[in-house]
């Protein structure tokens, strides 16, 4: 790792352990992109910049008609200038102009990592680790300031990028776009991948070439959402699994943002991401700064597997966090999916003793514990125990989860509150809205407004006097409705425009505080299963509920999306009754397990009342999980056969040493007298031997070359191999 800066040629060259970024100061101070991709050494790469003169392309110095921004590579473009492509800032001056000549002013090198002041993002915990380069430029007519910093790791192929805005001037500015990314790449043969869908269908892979134009990926919901993830991949002809070159971003932040890929007249691709500029306008006053979020930018030259791994180690070791970023996470049994809201402490109790039998470790109550809760119409806000349906309240039940030997975790949703509520009777102003318009509601919900302190500080007393109360190991934290009519009576009307990023800083903090105080909870991310799957939320919990949609074969298809960017240790995934309560399917019990292994595992049903044979075999299924799950929580991933093809979906784990295995397959759909596939390995040491759970012993060369085979002979079939090296 070394950042390197070349004073003669005015280039700065961030050496990743794989991959080089690279750009210069051009004419007049302007920062011109180089270079993303395979390694190359710190040189003089001026020569590959082509300055000429282009009809309609506009040149800041009339004596030099061949530069202009609106041809070349830029490394931060602004509004309203030469560059006609959609820009990475934009701001109005209080003259009402958009103009922003944004000049180099000096750079700085810093050890480590800096934090971000108020925003979740990667770390170091060593300032050998990671090296910073920080750029300033300058407005000069103005004295707006921005800082672009770039940090590269050691141990990681990634460069960690974030802008901050500072106005140096004497007037206010408004914000009206800081995108956290912005790079300019040959686009010719790209393909855009990026992880789509809906409720219960969440991070699917798309994949289509860019056309003339731009192509987004975006959420204005308030939060990163169901629909589209922060996440988005640039493919080279022929990118695959194994091999090609592959330019992803992900932006570190679980509110509005916009990903997008600009394909230009000159076939050059300007690849965006940051948050959202609709609906986006921050008050910049003097001598104040703004932090936009961090974008990890990852190049890998081996394709797309190579490109999760990579990520999947940062994710893993550098933006979670805490005691649980390490530690095995606990086999649980939630009961939603069992109950709903409908149980009594005896019907949870019974539950819990046959999870208790099966092995599980950990017992969550989910929603229906507090206030008037009897359905999902009322009650959220009002966090204090309903003793008229768990007598003696939390604490009893959790002495009597604890005493059958299980853990108690608990389900809470902080940042909303139901009309029908005491505190939404005390405090009818606390949610977003726009006053005397309608209050939309959403799962009869409406939302707090996180961004004011005082709700922030009433939520957090709420929440911590609750896990004060009771041994609570473990927190749900859910949010079922995205956000409406984005005003806060906190903010003044002009600064209106800065309640939803507001809301999200506003979140951060309640759950930086929370994760503070109680160390020792495993909290786990949820939105209605995975609305707000995100890097974000990953800082600050190491877990999320991956999808509402707990059906094995429609995981096939979410968790294999959600892998292309994280971890499978950050992936709850649960066995859940059948026919399952979403898509009415049936699989077998080992199915939903072997598809459950490749996450945080665990049960959403009730046990005490499957078949003795389907007892059995939950038993057996947490005994190897337990013996299993530091390998799945720590190996290596690799992509066998995507389910997009409708016939198969396989993967597997792999020791970092490349000691041991485990390999799933699932047979999607059956055919009569069907042919028999093949599943060719990968990662594993060529030249050793590893013995499979029937005993066989056979060559890591030979398993990667020749692949396993299993005669499936019924639709959603799962078979697992379990190899270690002999
Ligand atoms: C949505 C979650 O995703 C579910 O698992 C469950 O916790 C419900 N909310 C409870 O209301």
């Amino acid at each position: 790792m070394r950042i390197l800066h070349d004073p003669v040629a005015r280039a700065f060259f961030l050496q990743g352990p794989g991959s080089t970024y690279a750009f210069r100061v051009g004419p007049a101070g302007r920062l011109e992109h180089l270079h993303w991709g395979e390694q190359v050494g710190a040189q003089d790469l001026g020569w590959s910049v082509l300055h000429c003169d282009r009809a309609f392309s506009p040149n800041p110095d009339p004596a030099d008609r061949s530069w202009s921004a609106d041809t070349l590579a830029q490394e931060c473009p602004s509004a309203a200038g030469c560059d006609y492509r959609a820009p990475m800032i934009e701001v109005r001056h209080g003259d009402g102009s958009r103009v922003l000549e944004l000049v180099y002013a000096g750079h700085r090198l810093v050890a480590g990592k800096p934090r971000l002041d108020g925003l979740p993002a990667t770390y170091c915990e060593a300032d050998t680790e990671a090296e910073t380069l920080v750029v300033e430029l300058c407005d000069a007519p103005t004295g707006l300031a921005v800082e672009l910093s770039y940090t590269v790791f050691a141990a990681h192929d990634v460069i960690a990028r974030s802008v901050r805005v500072i106005n140096r001037g004497a007037a206010p500015v408004t914000l009206l776009r800081v995108l956290s990314a912005s790079v300019d790449l040959e686009g010719s043969g790209l393909a855009l991948l990026q992880l789509s869908g809906s409720w219960a269908r969440e991070r699917h892979v798309h994949v289509t070439s860019l056309r003339p134009g731009l192509q987004a990926v975006e959420s204005r919901r308030g939060t990163s959402s169901h629909q589209h993830n922060p996440f988005i991949a640039l493919l080279d002809t022929g990118t695959g699994e194994e091999s090609g070159r592959v330019w992803a971003a992900n932006l570190v932040y679980s509110g509005n943002f916009f990903a997008g890929v600009e394909l230009d007249q000159f076939m050059q691709a300007r690849l965006h991401l940051g948050i959202h500029p609709d609906g986006f306008a921050w008050e910049l006053a003097p001598g104040t700064a703004f932090q936009a979020p961090e974008a990890i930018l990852a190049f890998s030259a081996h394709g797309l597997g190579a490109l999760s791994r990579t990520l999947h180690r940062l994710y893993r070791t550098r933006l979670c966090r805490g005691r649980w970023r390490d530690a095995e996470r606990p086999v649980l049994l939630n009961n939603w999916e069992a109950t709903y809201f409908n149980f009594t402490p005896e019907r949870l109790l019974t539950i819990a003793r046959s999870a208790k039998e099966a092995g599980i470790e950990l017992f969550v109550l989910d929603d229906g514990w507090f206030g008037k809760r009897e359905s999902d119409v009322s009650g959220l806000g009002d966090w204090v125990v309903n003793e008229a349906k768990l007598p003696g309240g939390l604490a009893r039940l959790a002495r009597e989860v604890e005493a059958i030997g299980l853990r108690f975790g608990l389900w809470f949703e902080p940042e909303m509150v139901s009309p029908d509520s005491d505190l939404y009777r005390a405090h009818p102003d606390w949610c977003l809205h726009a006053p005397g318009r309608t209050r939309s509601q959403g799962r009869n919900q409406l939302v707090l407004d996180v961004g004011r302190a005082e709700v922030r500080e009433h939520i957090r007393a709420a929440v911590a006097q609750v896990l004060r109360a009771a041994p609570i190991s473990y927190v749900k934290w859910d949010m079922n409705r995205h956000l409406t009519e984005v005003g806060s009576l906190g903010l003044p009307a002009h600064r209106q425009g800065e309640a939803a990023h507001r809301f999200v800083l506003g979140v951060y903090e309640v759950m930086e505080r929370l994760t503070a105080e109680f160390p020792d909870v495993l909290f786990e991310g949820c939105s209605g299963g995975g609305g707000r799957f995100d890097p974000g939320i990953l800082h600050y919990m190491p877990q999320v509920w991956t999808s509402d949609n707990s059906d094995a074969v429609s995981r096939l298809w979410i968790q294999h999306g959600t892998s292309i960017a994280y971890p499978l240790s950050s992936m709850a995934a649960h066995v859940s009754a059948v026919p399952n309560h979403q898509v009415h399917r049936t699989t077998s019990f080992a199915t939903r397990a072997a598809v459950a292994f490749t996450g945080s595992f665990g049960f959403e049903l009730d046990l005490a009342r499957q078949s003795p044979e389907d007892m059995a075999e939950a038993k057996a299924q947490v005994a190897a999980y337990k013996r299993l799950r530091s390998l799945l929580a720590r190996g290596d991933l690799y992509r066998l056969a995507d389910p997009a093809g409708g016939r198969l979906a396989a993967w597997m784990v792999v020791a970092a040493d490349g000691g041991e295995a485990l390999v799933t397959a699932v047979r999607i759909r059956a055919e009569a007298h069907d042919s028999v596939p093949v599943v060719r390995l990968r990662g594993l040491d060529p030249a050793a031997r590893y013995r499979l759970d029937d005993g066989n012993e056979v060559g890591g060369d030979a398993l990667m070359a020749v692949g396993l085979r299993h005669r499936f002979d019924r639709d959603y079939q799962a078979r697992t191999w379990h190899l270690v090296r002999v």
